[in-house]
C-alpha cells in the first residue's frame, strides 16, 4: 500500500511539474524533453496558407496577408509566430475582417535601387523603418532581403535582388538585416542558393562549378551571414548541382553553419513538398507554409528509424530558439500604428540616393526653373513603384512623376496630360484573381500620333519620356518587348526626339524599370537618361527633386547594362522566352509533370557582369557597373593602401553640393563607400576596410 501511495504521489508530482513547464529563454532543453514526437513534428511544420489567404477568404488570423506562421504548442507556452514578406516593405493585407481601418505599409524602393545607393548606412535605416512597421503590425520575421546574384537581366525577380557583384550584394543585405533586426524583428535572407531564374523554379537544377559557386553565388550570402547574423535563412526552390537546396546537408549544415557560423534557423521557400525527412536531416528546420502530411511523414519516419529523433530535435531546438527571440513570445502588443509619415520620408531619401543619372549631355539636367515639360509614356502618370508577387507591398499611395514635378513648382504640358489621364481611366491596370494580393502590372502604353507629339511640343520647352517595365515572381522576362523596347516605344522615342530636337528642345528619358533594359540602340535619341528603377511610393517626389536639381544625383549602377543581350556570357544558358513545362507564364503548369527535369548550366563560370566585360577584348557595354553621373564634379585622390585599409579622399570641386561613391576595384570590387553631402570646396577622406573572405574548399 505504501509503495502504491509513493508511486501515485510521484506520478502526480511529475504531471504537476510537466504542467508547470512553460517555454522561457533559458529552458529550451527542458521544454524539448517534454515534447511528444507528434508535437515535435508539428513545430517544424508551418500552419499552412491560412494567414496568406485570410484577406481573401476572411479567416481570423493574427496578421491577415502574412505569408505563413509556425504552429503553437499551448500546453508548453509555445506560441505561433508570424512570417511576412518583404523585401520592399511589409506585405500584409490592408483590410481586416471586422475593422473599418486600413493597415497600409510603406512601399520602399526595390532592391536594385537600394544597392544603387552604395550607402549601407542608408540601407540600414530603410531596414529599421521596415522592421518597425513589421513590429507594429505583429510580424515576427520578415521574409527578406532577397539577395540572389543578378546573373542575367531576364531573371523575373532581379528587382528584389541587389547586384551582379557578391560584395555589394552581401554588404547591402547585411545592412538591411541589421536594420530590421535592430527593431527586435527577424529576417530571412533568401533564396539560398543559386536561385537565379524563375523559369521552372520549383525543379530547375542550377549546375555551378565550385569556383563561381563559392566566389559569387554563395559569397554574398556568406557576407550577410557573417556580418549580420540573420535570424533565419530561406532555402530556395531549385536544385543545386543535382540536390534540392532544401535537402542539402553540405549547403545547409557544412557550409552555412559549420563554415560560416550561422546560428539561426533555415526555413523552406513556400509551396510544394519535398522529402521532409531528408530536409530535416540536412538541417532545414522549418517547412513552410506547411501541411499536415509533412507532420505525419516525420512521425512515421522517426518511428521506423528512417530519420533519427536527434536530427528532428536539432530542428525543433532551432525553432524554439527562434520563437523565444520574437515580439510575439515576448508579449509585445502591436499598436497597428507605425510611423508611416516618418517612414515615407525614409523611402524618399533612399529613392533620391539610388536614382542613377546615366546621361546628361550639355547639362540638360537639372531642368531650368519655369520649364514646361511634356510628359510622354503612361509611366509618367502611373509610376510603377515596385514589382509584383510576394515582393508587392500594399502601400497607401504612389506619388506620380507629374505630381512630384508640380510639388517642385515645375509646369507640365496640360493637353498631353489630359490625353494620358483619359487613356489610363479607360485602360486601368488589369484586375486578376490574385492582383489584390500580389499586385498587377500597369496600364498598357498609349498609342501616340506624330500630331499629338507636335501639339505637345508647341506648349512645352522640354520632353520627358518614361519607359516602364514590371515583373514579379514565377516568370522570367522576355527578350522581345521587355529587355528590348517595344515598337511603340521606339516610335514614341523617335517622334519625340525628332520633333523636340527639331525645335532645339531637349529630351529626357526616365527608366522606370525593375531590371536592366537595352539602351545602346536608342540612347543617342535622348539628351539625358535617368534610371529611376521602381522607386517606391515616394518615387515621383524623389525623381522630380532630382530633375529639378533640389537633389544632386548620387546613385551608381549595381549591374552592367550590356550593349547587346547576347554579349552576356550567361545568355547562352538562360531560358528566355521559355514557355515549356514548369513555366508559369500561362499560370496553368502542373509542377509535378516536370519533376526532375530542367537544368541550367552556369557555363560562363566567373564571367558574370563586369568580371567578364572588364576583360581585354570583351565587347563594349552601354553603361558599366558602378557608373553614374552627378551635377557636380569630384576630385578623388587615392586609393592609398595600408594593410587591410584603403583610404580615398574626395573633394567637391564643382558648384553644387553632392555625394560621391567611392569604388575600389582591383580587378574585382574590394571595398566601397559613400561620402556625406559635400558642399563645394569640401573634402572627406573615407577609410575603407578590405575584407578578404577566404574560400575553404575542404
Ligand atoms: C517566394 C518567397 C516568399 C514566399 C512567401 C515564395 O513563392 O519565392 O520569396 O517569401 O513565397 O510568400
Amino acid at each position: 500500500m505504501k509503495r502504491i501511495l509513493i508511486l501515485l504521489f510521484s506520478l502526480l508530482s511529475l504531471s504537476v511539474m510537466a504542467q508547470d513547464v512553460t517555454l522561457r529563454q533559458d529552458n529550451i532543453d527542458e521544454v524539448l524533453s517534454q515534447l511528444s514526437l507528434e508535437e515535435k513534428a508539428t513545430l517544424v511544420v508551418g500552419a499552412g496558407y491560412k494567414s496568406m489567404l485570410a484577406g481573401f477568404l476572411g479567416f481570423r488570423v493574427p496578421v491577415p496577408g502574412a505569408a505563413g506562421m509556425t504552429q503553437a504548442v499551448p500546453r508548453l507556452g509555445i506560441p505561433a509566430i508570424v512570417l511576412s514578406d518583404g523585401p520592399a516593405g511589409v506585405r500584409i493585407e490592408p483590410r481586416r475582417r471586422g475593422s473599418k481601418e486600413t493597415f497600409y505599409c510603406t512601399g520602399f524602393p526595390i532592391g536594385s535601387l537600394l544597392s544603387s545607393t552604395w550607402n549601407t548606412e542608408l540601407v540600414e535605416k530603410v531596414g529599421a523603418a521596415i522592421g518597425h512597421e513589421a513590429l507594429e503590425y505583429g510580424v515576427d520575421v520578415l521574409l527578406a532581403p532577397g539577395m540572389n546574384i543578378q546573373r542575367n537581366p531576364l531573371c523575373g525577380r532581379n528587382f528584389e535582388y541587389f547586384s551582379e557583384d557578391p560584395l555589394l550584394s552581401g554588404k547591402t543585405a547585411a545592412a538591411y538585416v541589421r536594420g530590421v533586426q535592430s527593431q527586435g524583428v527577424g529576417t530571412s535572407v533568401k533564396h539560398f542558393a543559386a536561385n537565379n531564374q524563375e523559369t521552372n523554379r520549383f525543379w530547375n537544377d542550377s549546375q555551378v562549378a565550385d569556383e563561381p559557386l563559392r566566389e559569387i553565388y554563395l559569397r554574398n550570402f556568406e557576407i550577410a551571414v557573417r556580418e549580420s547574423q540573420p535570424w533565419t535563412v530561406m532555402a530556395s526552390y531549385n536544385r543545386l548541382n543535382g540536390v534540392h537546396t532544401q535537402e542539402d546537408p553540405w549547403l545547409l549544415t557544412d557550409v552555412l553553419r559549420k563554415e560560416w557560423g550561422f546560428e539561426g534557423l533555415v526555413m523552406t521557400d513556400w509551396t510544394g513538398k519535398r522529402n521532409t525527412a531528408a530536409q530535416i536531416a540536412a538541417g532545414c528546420d522549418l517547412m513552410e507554409p506547411g501541411n499536415k502530411s509533412q507532420t505525419k511523414e516525420l512521425v512515421k519516419k522517426v518511428r521506423s528509424g528512417e530519420l533519427s529523433e536527434a536530427s528532428l530535435d536539432l530542428c525543433v531546438r532551432r525553432v524554439l530558439e527562434l520563437v523565444v527571440k520574437t515580439p510575439t513570445f515576448k508579449g509585445y502588443k502591436p499598436s497597428l500604428k507605425p510611423h508611416l509619415e516618418a517612414d515615407a520620408a525614409v523611402a524618399r531619401e533612399a529613392a533620391e540616393e539610388g536614382i542613377v543619372l546615366l546621361k546628361n549631355a550639355g547639362g540638360t539636367l537639372p531642368m531650368a526653373a519655369g520649364t514646361t515639360v511634356a510628359l510622354f509614356g503612361v509611366g509618367s502618370y502611373q509610376l510603377l513603384a515596385g514589382g509584383t508577387g510576394s515582393g508587392h507591398v500594399h502601400r497607401p499611395y504612389v506619388v506620380n512623376l507629374d505630381e512630384g514635378l508640380a510639388a517642385e513648382g515645375m509646369q507640365v504640358e496640360a493637353a498631353l496630360s489630359g490625353l494620358y489621364r483619359r487613356h489610363i481611366e479607360k485602360n486601368p491596370p488589369k484586375k486578376t484573381l490574385t492582383s489584390g494580393m500580389l499586385g498587377s502590372p500597369g496600364s498598357p502604353e498609349m498609342p501616340l500620333s506624330r500630331t499629338t507629339v507636335e501639339k505637345a511640343a508647341e506648349g512645352a520647352g522640354m520632353a520627358l519620356v518614361t519607359l516602364s517595365r514590371q515583373t514579379g515572381e514565377g516568370g522570367d522576362r522576355h527578350l522581345e518587348d521587355d529587355f528590348l523596347l517595344t515598337n511603340a516605344e521606339k516610335r514614341m522615342l523617335l517622334d519625340v526626339s525628332e520633333v523636340f530636337h527639331g525645335q532645339g528642345k531637349r529630351v529626357v528619358v526616365v527608366l522606370n524599370v525593375g531590371g536592366v533594359v537595352e539602351t545602346a540602340s536608342w540612347k543617342h535619341l535622348a539628351d539625358a537618361i535617368v534610371l529611376a528603377w521602381q522607386p517606391g511610393q515616394e518615387g515621383g517626389n524623389a525623381l522630380a527633386r532630382i530633375l529639378s536639381g533640389s537633389v544632386c544625383p548620387s546613385g551608381r549602377l549595381p549591374v552592367t547594362f550590356p550593349a547587346d543581350y547576347f554579349h552576356l556570357p550567361s545568355s547562352a544558358n538562360f531560358p528566355y522566352d521559355y514557355s515549356g513545362p514548369g513555366s508559369m507564364a500561362g499560370g496553368s503548369a502542373k509542377y509535378n509533370d516536370v519533376k526532375n527535369v530542367g537544368y541550367t548550366v552556369y557555363e560562363e563560370g566567373m564571367d558574370v557582369g563586369y568580371r567578364f566585360f572588364d576583360k581585354p577584348g570583351a565587347p563594349a557595354v552601354s553603361f558599366p557597373f558602378g557608373f553614374g553621373l552627378s551635377y557636380t564634379t569630384f576630385e578623388v585622390s587615392g586609393p592609398v593602401y595600408a594593410g587591410d585599409q584603403v583610404s580615398v579622399t574626395v573633394t567637391n570641386i564643382g558648384k553644387v553640393a553632392g555625394k560621391e561613391v567611392v569604388i575600389v576595384k582591383d580587378p574585382v570590387l574590394r571595398a566601397f563607400g559613400k561620402t556625406r553631402l559635400l558642399q563645394p570646396g569640401e573634402s572627406q577622406t573615407l577609410n575603407l576596410i578590405i575584407q578578404d573572405y577566404e574560400t575553404r574548399t575542404d
